[in-house]
């Protein structure tokens, strides 16, 4: 097995002993690390899928066209990108599947670099690894310095909101890439699946925005997934779209591979992105959460960053990851250390807000309780 091709720990397996901690709490744990859905799945959703649970043959790798035209209006109803070809959508096995592939399956093998933020969600690195590509952050697009062929990468990551930060990427940041990328043959996948969980109503572009990529589609993947906004983790729907030569080129290995998203979750993917109402219920219920936790974690020392969308609140004590988790743990609460996400975030810890009102409630009440006592 060659160097590269060697996985990391899994980092949760880490956070045992402090989850141990937390849940010796009087009152239970609080448990705001990994940032799996509470809240129950859409009950238009839930009958999509069971309107489908009849499914005696194989379902299409490539998805049901009207799945595949639910997802282009998607993306022009609620993404300001108008124009995405329904050839160029691919449903996925959940997202963290087409992550942890796509290096793979776009051909990239020893030699070739993927290019990785600095604070990642561990998955892209991982996907390199599992093609025997090397992963390599790529932090700012000038800190990269001149292509050349021994540094330049064949695939680019981008993820705005970022999984753990929740910085958004603006468009003219999104064009300089795409401009950066064409110029130097670089396909780029832009993990977005946070995108509808803005906390204001500030704008989270797509890669695929015609401002961003000045119409055209061409060596550009959008990776979402419903798995957040639609509380369907459980169900693994996510999607691909973009580039339809690209997509083929996925497409092709796919079916071979029976990497297949199965049907009745195709019709509940299909049900799920034509309807709003539910994704702006779920958005109110984080924004509330949200609301009650900031102050309380602002009150007790910590530091809040970034921050502006998605799931997450991304916050600092100023001291390692690790004293900040232990020391929450003791309050009952378990948050992610930063070092899961890279070197760089060492000394944040990621606070999700995907836990139950009352839940939230006991964390922000103990928080208060400690800046009292401090
Ligand atoms: C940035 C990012 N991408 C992808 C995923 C994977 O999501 P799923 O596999 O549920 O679609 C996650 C999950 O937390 C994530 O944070």
């Amino acid at each position: 097995m060659s160097e590269v091709r060697v996985l990391p720990d899994f980092p949760w397996d880490s956070l045992a002993p402090a989850k141990a901690t937390a849940a010796a709490h009087p009152d239970g744990i609080v448990d705001l690390s990994v940032g799996t859905p509470v809240d129950p799945t859409p009950q238009v959703v839930q009958d999509a899928l069971i309107a489908a649970a009849d499914a005696p043959g194989y379902p299409q790798t490539y998805g049901t066209p009207a799945l595949r035209q639910a997802v282009a209006d998607w993306f022009a109803t609620r993404r300001s990108a108008p124009g995405v070809d329904p050839a160029g959508v691919l449903p996925t096995v959940g997202s963290k599947e087409l992550v942890a592939w796509l290096p793979t399956l776009l051909g990239l093998g020893d030699g070739d670099l993927v290019g990785i933020p600095k604070i990642a969600y561990p998955t892209y690195d991982v996907g390199a690894r599992l093609a025997g590509a090397t992963p390599v952050v790529v932090d700012g697009l000038a800190a990269f310095g001149p292509p050349t062929k021994g540094r330049t990468p064949k695939l680019l990551w981008v993820n705005s909101p970022s999984n753990p930060t929740g910085r958004v990427l603006g468009v003219d940041h999104l064009a300089k890439v795409v401009d950066w990328a064409r110029r130097n043959g670089i396909v780029v996948a832009s993990d977005e699946c946070y995108a509808e969980l803005g906390r204001s109503d500030d704008e989270v572009p797509s890669i695929l925005d015609p401002r961003v990529n000045g119409g055209s589609h061409e060596g550009l993947l959008a990776v979402y997934s419903l798995s957040k906004q639609s509380n369907l983790a459980g169900y693994r729907a996510a999607f691909v779209a973009g580039d339809p030569a690209l997509v083929q080129r996925l497409l092709e290995i796919r079916k071979h591979a029976g990497m297949i998203v199965p049907w009745p979750v195709q019709e509940a993917m299909r049900v799920a992105v034509g309807d709003v109402e539910h994704v702006l219920e779920q958005k109110e219920r984080y924004r509330s959460r949200r609301e009650t936790l900031l102050p309380a974690i602002e009150a007790a020392g910590l530091r809040v960053e970034d921050s502006a969308a998605g799931l997450y609140l991304w916050a600092t004590r100023d001291e390692d990851c690790w004293d900040t988790v232990a020391d929450l743990a003791r309050l009952g609460i378990l948050v992610a250390p930063g070092a899961f996400y890279g070197e760089a975030a060492a000394r944040h810890v990621r606070i999700a807000l995907t836990a139950t009102d009352e839940r939230i409630a006991a964390a922000a009440t103990r928080l208060a309780q400690r800046s009292v006592e401090r």
